[in-house]
């Protein structure tokens, strides 16, 4: 197992994806993970969905028209949908299940991209959320924050170059006054 910080310097978005399957072992870990990630009060006000069914990938791949059409060619996704019942800060509970869902994937050598679903829309003009809670039979309550694409990566990217970070967002004591490394 590579460092957490090497992990998350080599972590790109992976949007095109082998035909591999992901192993139902593999499967069981990025769900662990998901269920490991922390909420607020503990409400864990969250769901997940594992679709591996190729042809509602190719329908939830057409939940918005921009940024979700890869999911028609990726072999894995996990939904992630919360109950605004249980927590007034569901979206964040679930970016952080979302995340920690990436770097699981990125931890058993797979590839992700996060699918924004959370205040998008459908083609047709209804939420995207909509859309997706149809096609899964999610009920009405709940909203759905993202759609997590998972597979075997068919391209390996460039990690970040810690040269090229954003140094000038670092403050130190207030606002407006630069960090610098010591
Ligand atoms: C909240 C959030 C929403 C995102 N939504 C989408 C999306 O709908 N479609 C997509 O292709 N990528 C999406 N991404 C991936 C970002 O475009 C990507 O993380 C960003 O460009 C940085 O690239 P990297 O992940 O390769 O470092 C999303 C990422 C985040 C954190």
């Amino acid at each position: 197992m590579e460092s957490f910080f090497s992990l998350i310097q080599s972590r790109r978005s992976a949007r095109k994806f082998k035909t591999d399957k992901v192993s139902s072992e593999m499967q069981k870990q990025l769900l662990q993970a998901a269920l490991l990630s922390p909420a607020s009060k503990r409400s864990n006000p969250w769901e997940f969905i594992a679709v591996d069914d190729l042809e509602m990938l190719r329908k939830l791949s057409e939940s918005k028209p921009h940024g979700a059409a890869f999911l028609a060619k990726a072999p894995f996704a996990i939904v992630v949908v919360a109950d605004p019942e249980k927590s007034d800060v569901w979206v964040e509970d679930t970016s952080i299940a979302s995340l920690y869902i990436q770097l699981a994937a990125e931890d058993l050598g797979l590839g992700s991209c996060w699918i924004q679903i959370h205040k998008r829309e459908h083609e047709s003009g209804i939420m995207a959320s909509e859309y997706v809670k149809k096609m899964l039979n999610i009920p009405s309550q709940y909203e759905v924050e993202s759609v997590i694409a998972i597979g075997h990566k068919e391209v390996e990217r460039n990690g970040a170059e810690l040269s090229d970070l954003l140094y000038e967002r670092l403050h130190t004591g207030e606002f407006g006054k630069p960090y610098t490394f010591k």
